[in-house]
């Protein structure tokens, strides 16, 4: 069984996906162990409460440096023991030091086809406010490695989302969710669990029966 960690700082829609996602069956051989925010009033933080998911709050308020909190968030990690960490709408950037510890165990979803608007200043709605201002007519979503750059690792899964023009931010951010993230996140994730993920040069393959899990 795969070990997961889930780090949220909102509304936890993705995290209810990987939920759902075990609870049916398509992901297989994986649980999560706990789900950690850095915000007390996350709604994601009910949702683990809701399904008996062990939940904890690390917030930076509770701690006079930026050092002091991430010594704090790591040793939260470290004490569920996790195969996987899965950044699912986590704010924060990660600690060095965890990344260093879980090389290659930690996952991103982002709610853009990278590299297009990724890195700094791109979270959120901020991802569809630049959609919509540059006027793409693809948008989609990508399931990453994390490594020490801003939403620079190795890519694991993309998949794309139609701009349409009557789009405001929320209505795409919305689809965007529905049509990919919510699908895209399980499908690694399961990917991951079954050893099908391998890396090599920077770069991901999935390996193995890739239409059986609804990969394409
Ligand atoms: C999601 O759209 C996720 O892709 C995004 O935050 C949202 C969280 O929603 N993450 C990022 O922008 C990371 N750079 P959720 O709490 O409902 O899952």
């Amino acid at each position: 069984m795969l070990r997961i960690v889930v780090c949220v700082s909102g509304g936890g829609t993705n995290l209810q996906a990987i939920i759902d996602g075990i609870k049916s069956g398509r992901i297989r051989n994986a649980e999560i162990v706990r789900v950690i925010s850095n915000n007390p009033n996350a709604y994601a933080l009910e949702r683990a409460g809701k399904n008996n998911i062990p939940g904890a709050c690390v917030s930076p308020k509770d701690y006079g440096n930026r050092e002091a909190f991430h010594e704090a968030l790591l040793e939260e990690v470290r004490k569920a023991g996790p195969d996987l960490i899965v950044l699912a709408g986590f704010l924060v950037a990660i600690p060095k030091k965890m990344i260093e510890e879980y090389r290659n165990k930690i996952v991103n979803i982002h709610p853009s086809l990278i590299p297009s608007f990724c890195g700094k200043g791109y979270y959120g709605l901020k991802v569809h406010e630049g959609v919509l201002e540059r006027g793409v007519k693809i948008t989609g979503a990508t399931v990453h490695f994390v490594d020490e750059g801003m939403d620079t690792g190795p890519i694991i899964l993309q998949k794309p989302v139609a701009v349409e023009e009557d789009d405001t931010p929320e209505k795409l951010q919305k689809r965007v969710m529905e049509e990919a993230e919510w699908i895209l996140l399980p499908t690694a994730i399961d990917a991951i669990a079954n050893g099908q993920v391998e890396i090599r040069d920077g770069r991901c393959r999935i390996v193995g029966n890739r239409k059986d899990r609804g990969i394409s």
